[in-house]
């Protein structure tokens, strides 16, 4: 076989066969075959598309390109969860808890991430004690006695998706929907999910902006996980405003905290139950979509969820008193009030802007060499069909610095306040199974 010959059959619309992915694939990742044949190709699917049978065969190649890690010591239907990402998006924090809390086996291998805040394992080291360097034995062990654990990653996993993603970023071919399917995908399978269950944000603070692109995107990782024999469902959830009301890590970790005490945000709430049931579903934890509803709720106003959650941060070297008592977590040295510059109701919030000012506060990595501020943040007190009177505190800043001028001027400019009502968006627009 040769990667000109390939790169020609794609480039022409046809279809590769399943042995020419993985020749693809393995001498990509040896290094045997280079970069401009690799740019080349992925541009021609760029513009080619791929077929479904083509999606799953690059997703498998990708997969077998590193380790693979072998979650069968661990009982039961393991289901995973995976968001493509937005501004406050604390979810895994509380959802993981929660469907444990019903039996459903959570392990759950997490990064760190660049963006406006933390990824989930830098949230939950807000927690003081709190790490993830647990081998896997000792992870497998977590989860079989307590249901739940968090492992950082530290396995060498689907190194040929880490190289070709590199590769697309500097040649404006991130923005497929085969390959990004594929990458989300490769990385969900090699770490040893049975079943998974999707978030993809869609609007102002997401990935995908656009609805139909997010629909595409859902839609065709949910066709690779069930090409492949994973049950796999997704839906499409609102990123036009930030979830809930903190930005943060040690913000965002109270806030999960507060709605396991059935005392949280209703989309942050709604959102963790319409996951929650898809993941008990899926792990034969209930034989049906309500069912598992109700259970979830019931974990929650019995008090099961909290107590699960406390279980799971003693487990991993956490002090589960901050539980308890939120007031315990870090905290910045100063609360700076965001003023609303005229009446009115609020019409948009830019997520992403939100996000870049929680960041520039510290929040989050510009680099990975970049120190994040676990105390810092922001904390929304107005969302989208909120009515608000000029003057009114429509955001607190959380900063371990009083030099915020250019932040606060950031989240006022985030908001536009109109004079005619407004009504809220969507939180779920769909469901793909
Ligand atoms: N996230 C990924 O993991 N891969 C992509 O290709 C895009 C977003």
């Amino acid at each position: 076989m040769r990667m000109v010959d390939l790169i020609e059959k794609k480039r022409d619309g046809a279809e590769l066969s399943k042995e020419e992915i993985e020749f693809i694939i393995q001498g990509y990742t040896t290094g045997e075959i280079p970069d401009y044949q690799m740019s080349a190709l992925a541009m021609a699917i760029f513009f080619r598309d791929m077929t479904p049978q083509e999606r799953a065969s690059l997703t498998m190649a990708m997969v077998e390109s590193g380790d693979q890690i072998n979650l069968a010591s661990i009982e039961g239907i393991k289901v995973d969860k995976h968001s493509t990402g937005g501004v406050g998006d604390k979810t895994t924090i509380a959802l993981a808890p929660l469907v444990a809390a019903v039996g459903v086996p959570v392990a759950k291998m997490s990064g760190r991430g660049l963006g406006h805040t933390g990824g989930t394992i830098d949230k939950l080291e807000a927690i003081p004690g709190f790490h993830v360097e647990i081998d896997t034995n000792e992870f497998s062990e977590l989860v079989n006695k307590n249901k739940v654990a968090v492992i950082g990653q530290t396995a060498n996993l689907t190194p040929a998706d880490k190289k070709l993603y590199g590769l697309r970023d500097v040649t404006a071919t991130v923005n497929s929907i085969p390959l990004i399917a594929s990458s989300i995908m490769s990385k969900k399978i090699a770490s040893g999910a049975d079943a998974i269950v999707l978030d993809v944000k869609t609007g102002s603070g997401a990935f995908m902006k656009e609805f139909e692109k997010s629909k595409e995107l859902a839609e065709a990782m949910v066709a690779i996980g069930n090409n492949l024999g994973r049950k796999t469902m997704a839906i499409i959830s609102d990123m036009n405003q930030p979830l809930g009301f903190a930005v943060g890590n040690a913000l965002e970790v109270k806030e999960a905290i507060q709605m396991l005490k059935g005392k949280g945000p209703d989309d942050l709430l709604e959102l963790c139950l319409t996951l929650g049931s898809y993941m008990v579903y899926l792990s034969n934890q209930a034989s049906s979509i309500d069912e598992a509803r109700e259970k979830l709720l019931d974990a929650i106003a019995t008090g099961a969820a909290i107590k699960k959650l406390k279980t799971f941060i003693e487990a991993q070297g956490g002090d589960s008193s901050v539980v308890d008592d939120t007031n315990q977590l870090p905290e910045a040295s100063f609360a700076i009030p965001v003023k609303a510059d005229k009446g009115g109701y609020i019409a948009k919030i830019v997520a992403d802007k939100i996000g870049l000012a929680a960041m520039t506060l510290g929040a989050g990595r510009a680099t990975k060499e970049s120190i994040i501020d676990l105390a810092v943040g922001i904390k929304l007190h107005k969302k989208i069909g909120d009515q608000v009177k000029e003057g009114e505190t429509i955001a607190t800043l959380y900063s371990n610095s009083e030099n915020v001028d250019s932040v606060i001027e950031l989240v006022q400019g985030s908001y536009t306040i109109v004079q005619e009502k407004v009504v809220a968006p969507t939180l779920i627009y769909e469901t793909i199974s």
